[in-house]
């Protein structure tokens, strides 16, 4: 180039290079991953509002009815294969079966295919030879999960998808399920996000007597399918050169602690529950595919699943996990009940929901708190190229 412009090239000019970056081209599964990953279960709705009557739910982009017969929740494509009309719109004519409201044809549950054809007489010569897809249904912690194929795949054991600590151990729970605007992924990096929540959530009720530090070293670890964010210093004020001092300490809030600490984000419990300190967590929020945050606290966990409906919309599902027994349970109820739900899953995650529906990235200038976001994306990444890989028979 130089030699050209010697010789009386034509100068070029480069385009100014924007600062940070500008697409998620580093991490292509995540970055075409907006209806969420496929090959995981999802949390839809809660089991007792899945009845006879069959509802519609968007899941992933993909339009499913959720029915219950004699006791099983059962999940199929939405939409019927004669003029496109909704199943969920139809009901139960028969035992078993769902029909469509419009000539009634109906379907076979658990296997989707058409099994009569009301309009058509008992010999109708299309019976059994179309059908709508089915999924694969579970339900666990009082929800009705789906499972999203990548294919037409098996779907896996739930159990190996939930968090550990829920498969064998007695709990009680309280939770929200709510529909949110924003890409499941804005909500699963807030989630996750090492910045924000002593800043933003410091105006919110459920922080009202407890500060939030100022800024900490965080570091990201590996272990097993989850990351986990391991705080080594917190800051509870701080001299910003040339601006001023600012701290979340205030006269009506409690005293800081001292010390650097993992369980809980205010301070070193006195008394962790024995199944929470038998899980040794290294730090108290971590996260695992496909978008489940889990914040230890010394007494309950608190999950955050964010399940993806389109490319613009997530369902945000909260639960706080409790590992109680006997008449301990009627305390949680009524705590729950009567502060958590609107301080925790209210108010204080509201701010979340509201930061998800506006951030607008990429372009973004990640700073250092964020190795939290790539971390992540990092996990999200190297998981899917595995993942695939095993599905297409490629063990490396
Ligand atoms: S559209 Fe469903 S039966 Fe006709
Ligand atoms: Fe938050």
């Amino acid at each position: 180039m130089a030699r050209r412009l010697e010789e009386g090239g034509v100068r070029t000019r480069r385009a100014p290079k924007l600062p940070g970056r500008q697409d998620w081209s580093s991490w292509p599964h995540y970055d075409g991953a907006a209806k969420g990953f496929r090959g995981y279960w999802y949390p839809v709705t809660w089991s007792n509002h899945i009845t006879g009557k069959p509802q519609p739910f968007t899941l992933g982009g993909d339009r499913i009815t959720l029915i219950r017969d004699n006791g099983t929740a059962y999940a199929l494509h939405n939409r019927c294969p004669h003029r496109g009309v909704p199943l969920s719109e139809g009901n139960q004519q028969f035992p078993g079966t769902v029909s469509c409201p419009y000539h009634g044809w109906t379907f076979d549950l658990t296997d989707g295919k058409l099994c009569a054809v009301i309009t058509d007489g008992p010999d109708s010569p299309i019976r059994g030879k179309v059908g709508v897809a089915t999924y694969a249904v579970a339900e666990r912690l009082g929800m009705v999960w789906v499972y999203l194929p990548i294919a037409d795949e098996q779907a896996p054991p739930i159990d190996e998808q939930l968090p550990e600590e829920l498969v064998d151990n007695a709990f009680v729970l309280g939770g929200r399920i709510d529909p949110r605007s924003g890409n499941w992924r804005f909500a699963c990096e807030n989630g996750f996000d090492e910045g924000h929540a002593k800043y933003l959530h410091r105006t919110s009720l459920w922080r009202l007597f407890k500060p939030m530090p100022v800024w900490n070293t965080t570091r990201v670890v590996p272990g097993g399918r989850w990351i986990y964010r391991v705080q080594d210093e917190v800051h509870w004020e701080a001299d910003f050169p040339g601006v001023g001092h600012w701290t979340g300490k205030r006269w009506w809030k409690m005293r800081p602690p001292r010390g650097t600490f993992n369980v809980g984000n205010t301070g070193t419990p006195k008394k962790i529950d024995p199944v929470i300190q038998a899980q040794r967590f290294p730090g108290f929020a971590s996260l695992s595919m496909p978008g489940v945050l889990r914040i230890v606290y010394p007494k309950f966990i608190h999950y955050e699943f964010y399940v993806p409906v389109d490319e613009n919309n997530h369902r945000y599902v909260g639960v706080m996990v409790n590992f109680l027994k006997g008449a301990e349970t009627a305390r949680f109820y009524a705590k729950y009940l009567g502060a958590i739900r609107w301080l925790f899953h209210g108010q204080f995650s509201g701010q979340d929901a509201w930061m998800v529906d506006i951030t607008d990235a990429p372009p973004e200038k990640l700073y250092r708190p964020d190795v939290s976001l790539t971390s992540w994306r990092n996990l999200a990444e190297s998981t899917t190229k595995r993942r695939l890989a095993e599905l297409e028979g490629d063990p490396s």
